[in-house]
């Protein structure tokens, strides 16, 4: 199965040219002029299209149960709705019960995710601590593939992490060259501002971003980088919402720290009004957390990323219908947690970062692909087009446009976050494997066609991290 991609400017995070790529078995064969290809090789005329890396979406959420309910987009739906908009990895999450077997629940994940019509891999949570998880940490990262492991510093009485186990998972990341991630937020505050809230009277939506005030992110942030920093560990925090956890981040990058952030586009283009909204399905739509800020958090989350203080995007897709969502209509405290968003990611960062003036078309390839793959050690096979990259491409028309509506998108949900907002630049074509997935607006993604891609663990991040410790290493002071 071969095609040429024939007449377009490709575009990297590093350079943009004009150039032919030809791909054959799932695999970038070639790039440059006049390139001898088979006769029968299916040719896509990308005239004025960017040929730029696929999507690769760091942070999703397909079929997840969790709070009483099972997430409405499942690896089929979720990672083909992907493909419609330019997105052609995933990283999702494995997240074992407290006590449940961490393999077990890999094993699970992995069964659900066969469905997947796009390249996937996991991260697996840390959700409680023995000694069966340090060896089984060990495991997936020697044996399965898993770089990374997250903790939820919330979720109180759920999957939230005690400081103990943070300290314990971080230890043991250092050890298997597993970069450990954090979902910052202070879960005993935020249960604390709940009780208090619903004692107020307060019951609905508005009720959720008082509860989650940005002090109980940036407290979280900066104790999981300093908690990162005195064990001499890599850290990457997930969703950055506001101010204060980039604080955390940037003070910490400018003191050499190896911390790395990421930011969803719904909290780049989102403010916390919708939550004042009248109508409870509205706001209880937007209910994820960290919650959707104030105005002002918008501006810095941009200039994190324009400044490389933040490097990746993501959407935290995790998708509830308005019936599920229904479960919190008396007390906002039980309205599941999750907003989708990986069929926009691609169209909203164009949008609203490059035509805008904020990114360069290179920079969006960074932010949207390449520094995740870097980040999950899994570049140049994701992330690139080089030859022997995995031909994982999107044919990007920066004149294109669409307007974003539940009612057309792909993704398995009720609502959409950017209903009704106008986007400039569109992917027309998006290749997985090699593959037209999307062409034209027919979504081609066969279910089952995704395949798992092991991330192997890290050698030079650490190595620079282990390096710097030894040097400023504490030595025992001779007495007598
Ligand atoms: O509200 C969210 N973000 N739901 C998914 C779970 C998580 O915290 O990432
Ligand atoms: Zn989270
Ligand atoms: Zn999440």
């Amino acid at each position: 199965m071969s095609i040429l991609i024939k007449g377009g400017t490709v575009v990297t995070a590093d350079l943009s040219y004009r150039a032919d790529v030809y791909c054959n078995d799932g695999i970038i064969q070639a790039i440059g002029d006049n390139l001898d290809v088979p006769t029968n090789c299916e040719v896509v005329d990308a005239g004025d299209l960017l040929v730029m890396p696929g999507g690769i979406d760091p942070h999703t959420h397909m079929q997840l149960p969790f709070m009483g309910t099972v997430a409405s987009e499942d690896f089929y739906t979720g990672t083909a709705a992907g493909c419609a908009g330019g997105t052609t990895s995933i990283i999702d999450f494995v997240i074992p019960n407290p006590q449940q077997p961490i393999m077990d629940a890999y094993h699970q994940w992995m069964e659900w995710a066969q469905k997947s019509a796009a390249d996937y891999s996991f991260h697996v949570a840390i959700t409680w601590w023995d000694e069966s998880v340090y060896k089984d940490m060990g495991t997936l990262v020697q044996d399965h593939g898993v770089n990374s492991f997250k903790h939820f510093m919330a979720y109180k009485n759920a999957i939230m992490c005690e400081d103990e186990t943070l300290i314990n998972s971080f230890s043991r990341c250092l050890e298997l060259g597993a970069m450990p991630t954090v979902h910052a937020e202070n879960g005993d505050l935020v249960y604390h501002l709940q009780k208090q809230i619903l004692e107020q009277g307060i019951r609905g939506p508005e009720g959720h971003p008082l509860s989650r005030p940005a002090e109980v992110e940036g407290e979280a942030a900066n104790r999981a980088i300093r908690i990162a920093q005195a064990l001499n560990v890599p850290i990457y925090c997930v969703h950055v919402s506001c101010e204060e956890s980039l604080q955390a981040i940037t003070r910490a990058r400018n003191e050499g720290q190896r911390v790395y952030g990421e930011v969803l586009t719904g909290h780049l283009e989102l403010d916390d009004s919708v939550y004042r909204n009248q109508d409870f399905e509205f706001a209880a739509a937007h209910v994820m957390s960290p919650p959707f800020r104030p105005k002002k958090h918008q501006d810095a989350l941009w200039k994190g990323l324009q400044s490389g203080n933040l490097q990746t995007t993501a959407t935290d897709h995790c998708c509830f219908c308005a019936d599920q969502k229904a479960a919190g209509k008396d007390d906002f405290t039980l309205i599941p947690n999750g907003t989708a968003g990986i069929e926009d990611r691609m169209s909203i960062m164009w949008d609203a970062g490059v035509n805008s003036g904020k990114l360069t078309p290179n920079e969006f390839v960074a932010v949207t692909s390449t520094n995740a793959a870097k980040i999950f050690n899994i570049y140049p096979r994701k992330g690139s087009i080089t030859v022997g990259a995995d031909a994982d491409i999107v044919l990007w028309d920066p004149s294109g446009s669409r307007t974003i509506s539940s009612s057309t998108h792909h993704q398995n949900v009720d609502f959409n976050i950017f209903e009704g907002r106008t986007v400039k630049g569109i992917a027309v074509h998006t290749l997985s494997q090699g593959k037209l997935v999307w062409t034209n607006g027919d979504l081609r993604a066969v279910k089952g066609a995704g395949k798992y891609i092991k991330r192997p663990a890290f050698n030079s991040a650490f190595d620079a991290v282990k390096k710097q410790a030894e040097v400023h290493a504490p030595t025992a002071v001779k007495r007598g």
